[in-house]
């Protein structure tokens, strides 16, 4: 409805303003779901053939980052990859920095829940004062007026944002939700996404927003109901943050969250297994019933997923995962999982990181 509402105003504005607003505020909305990435290896490779370096939830940490590429021995002229697994941006100080960074060096990332925020809520207040400049209206008040409507995270997030050149929020935006590795030795079909996936369901098929919140699935039983009540506020909660999330500053309605209720039990009940993914801990660890879905798949037809998010789990390597969040900016560690070429056609996969100060 705002939305419609912008279209139709900013009609009235400068022709750039309103056409490079629309695109970016498009872009921010409806990132691409899946992307295909090519690493910087194919067998049968020589001995100082490049490496991927794929790194967990850097949070604006930025000098934290350079020392863990120097200790990793990340070498651009090697042609030696990184991979960001989200949430390369917000809470710490040096957002602008880390994708000033990750620009230079030409790295790929995903999309996380943190960018999501930031870019959102950017947009958010773009369209407020887009609306307000068309309406003949003050611009700025109408700015305030929007961050009124923002938790204190969201306000936070669109701090952020404003510290991020229009270039780096352009290229935030355009990062995707996965990113498909292909086949790769020794490991097989993989893929980078930065909270997980839904076990079960075709990476094509998944929820957007899922994959960069999930921490648990809830189990269905055969009527499409929940274990006890607990489950089911959780699954009611993850509902109305998943709205939410979408329109920072717009609370849903009950219509609307009973509506995205249905549509996601229709959509996971029936299925082998019958889960949701939620973004609370009330549920099973959805990297446990992802392996022992993946393991249960003739051999080829597997996926193992590299994924930040979760600093409370950790680190955790397992056959079809491995988890590279160590809570760096909250004084942890910044984890790097590099893949090296090794032999003449096989990989091996090791862990580099560096201690981090107190954002
Ligand atoms: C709800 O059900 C889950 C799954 O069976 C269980 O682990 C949890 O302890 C239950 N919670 C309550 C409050 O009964």
């Amino acid at each position: 409805m705002v939305i419609a509402k912008l279209t139709a105003l900013l009609a009235n504005l400068s022709i750039c303003y309103a056409t490079c607003l629309s695109k970016e505020i498009h872009r921010i909305q409806n990132p691409t779901h899946n992307a295909p990435y090519s690493p910087p290896f194919s067998p049968p490779w020589g001995p100082d053939a490049p490496r991927l370096l794929i790194i967990g939830d850097v949070h604006g940490m930025l000098s934290e980052l350079e020392k863990l590429l120097e200790k990793a021995g990340f070498s651009e002229s090697r042609g030696d990859r990184v991979i960001f697994a989200g949430d390369m941006i917000n809470k710490g100080l040096e957002s602008a920095g880390v994708v000033d960074l990750a620009m230079r060096i030409n790295a790929a990332s995903v999309r996380g829940n943190h960018e999501d925020r930031v870019l959102r809520t950017w947009a958010g207040a773009e369209m407020a004062r887009a609306l307000a400049k068309a309406a003949g209206d003050d611009a700025d008040a109408a700015v305030a007026e929007y961050e009124g409507t923002l938790s204190e995270d969201e306000l936070k997030a669109l701090q952020t944002a404003r510290t991020m050149s229009p270039a780096q929020r352009k290229w935030s935006a355009g990062r995707p939700l996965v990113l498909r590795l292909g086949d790769l030795p020794s490991l097989g079909e993989a893929a980078v996404v930065h909270g997980g996936m839904a076990p079960g369901v075709e990476v094509e098929d998944q929820d957007p927003w899922a994959m960069y919140n999930v921490r648990t699935v809830l189990h269905l039983d055969d009527n499409d109901g929940f274990a006890n009540d607990t489950q089911a506020a959780a699954f009611e909660e993850t509902v109305h943050t998943k709205l939410r999330d979408m329109l920072p500053g717009t609370e849903p309605s009950l219509d609307e969250i009973a509506a995205e209720k249905e549509r996601a039990l229709e959509f996971y009940g029936g299925r082998d297994p019958a889960v949701v993914p939620i973004d609370t801990n009330e549920g099973q660890w959805w990297v446990e019933v992802w392996n022992e879905v993946e393991k249960a798949k003739p051999e080829g037809k597997t996926l193992t997923l590299f994924y930040g998010h979760d600093s409370k789990r950790g680190i955790n390597v397992r056959d079809y995962s491995f988890g590279l969040d160590s809570k760096c900016v909250d004084g942890g560690k910044l984890t790097a999982l590099v893949l090296e070429p090794e032999g003449s056609e096989s990989l091996k996969h090791y862990l580099v990181d560096v201690e981090c100060k107190i954002a």
